[in-house]
């Protein structure tokens, strides 16, 4: 049953990447499920991911398609292409085929208040999808990962696998400034590197606004930001290498040899890796990821990534489909913490992380099934 129900995705997934190439805006819909509510047009959950540039959040539409289906419910799933206005016209078009529950994860977490605004204000129930969606009423549910613990995790590796002495030199990345989230990993690092940092063990080689709060151990969020503004990767790979190639270019010897990066996920983590393995003045580099893509791991098992941080994105998808199975069967939702999103204490469902290595990716992530071997042997 569950061969036949992957292949079923596969091929789901298949046709809807097809459905991509035309246009910029991915779309798949999966009506087989339908559950005898509304007619063959309308659709019950209506799902909204960033983009499919990045394998992480194709995964998670493969989850989502899978899990809805069992349920027996419609849904879509649309991709925004890290545009806010296609994001804006991807709920619209969503609430027009009358959906009853969104989940979604926003490219521009302030941004999206006005397309959730609009569903909220048809009656939808809106659960924000690993993203907190900020600055806005309009949101009932939050489903995530902890992500302090994601970025208190990275910062956790670098010092336990330091060079030795003091004076080490640390490259700070960060996700991008539109995603709540890239503050809450930067915050989670800050907390247990700050120390390190204000001692003397670490010194900040590629940010002057990090130097200048190195003695702060709780950072406001304009203090992030000024941070963020120098060292963002904008969750893009292209921007994370060509901004560690200008700092490899501004820094001499003294800030270079045995160093520790933080790298905010996998993608930027092996663009940002790229470009220290091609500079001659590294002699070693320890880097941080997150998200356990394939070639990531791959990345470990060669030793050209340190770790990454494995968010069991199957958990995240099964949380919010259970979540939206209650809201559709009118049963309690079950939340375990509040995240404030600016305007209101938001009721979330939070999921733990697991911290991966060469030391234990294979049975984390590949003898679990996570990752299939023929997916790892493929991406060698
Ligand atoms: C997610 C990460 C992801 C990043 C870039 C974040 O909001 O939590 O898992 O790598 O966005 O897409």
């Amino acid at each position: 049953m569950k061969k036949v129900l992957s292949i079923l995705f596969s091929a789901v997934l298949a046709v809807s990447m097809l459905a991509g190439c035309g246009g910029n805006n991915a779309t798949t819909s999966n009506d087989s499920g339908n559950s005898g509510q509304g007619s063959s047009k309308n659709i019950q959950v209506g799902i909204v991911l960033p983009t499919k540039d990045e394998p992480r959040w194709l995964q998670d539409q493969k989850q989502f398609e899978s899990l809805l289906q069992d349920a027996g419910f419609t849904s879509q799933v649309l991709f925004s292409q890290g545009s806010s206005s296609t994001e804006k016209t991807n709920v619209e078009s969503l609430i027009a085929k009358d959906i009853k529950v969104l989940i979604i994860c926003a490219h521009d977490a302030a941004a999206a208040g006005a397309a959730v605004e609009e569903a909220k204000a048809k009656g939808i129930t809106v659960i924000c999808y690993d993203r907190l969606i900020t600055d806005t009423d309009a949101v009932d549910y939050y489903v995530t990962f902890d992500s302090v613990a994601v970025g208190e995790a990275q910062g956790q590796y670098l010092i336990d696998n330091k060079p030795d002495g003091t004076g080490i030199p640390l490259y700070l990345y960060a996700g991008a400034a539109t995603d709540n989230n890239a503050f809450i990993f930067f915050e989670g690092a800050w907390n247990v590197l700050q120390p390190y940092i204000a001692d003397g063990t670490f010194v900040i080689a590629n940010s002057t606004e990090a130097e200048a709060l190195k003695d702060k151990a709780e950072l406001t969020y304009d203090e992030k930001s000024s941070i963020l503004g120098q060292v963002t990767t904008d969750w893009d790979f292209n921007v994370a290498k060509s901004k560690a190639e200008a700092h490899l270019t501004a820094n001499g010897d003294d800030l270079k040899g045995d160093v520790s990066i933080l790298a905010p996920n996998d993608g930027t983590a092996r663009a940002i890796a790229d470009a220290f393995s091609a500079d001659s003045a590294i002699s070693s580099y320890t880097i941080t990821g997150q998200d356990a893509e394939v070639a990531s791991v791959v990345y470990i098992k060669d030793g050209k990534q340190s770790m990454t941080v494995f968010k069991n994105t199957n958990t995240l998808a099964y949380d919010s489909v259970q979540m939206a199975t209650a809201i559709l069967n009118g049963s309690d939702v079950s939340t375990d913490t509040t995240y404030n999103n600016g305007n209101k204490d938001v009721p979330s469902k939070q999921t733990p992380i697991t911290v991966v290595t060469k030391d234990n990716f294979q049975s984390v992530l590949i003898d679990s099934g996570y990752i299939s071997q023929a997916d790892f042997d493929a991406a060698q």
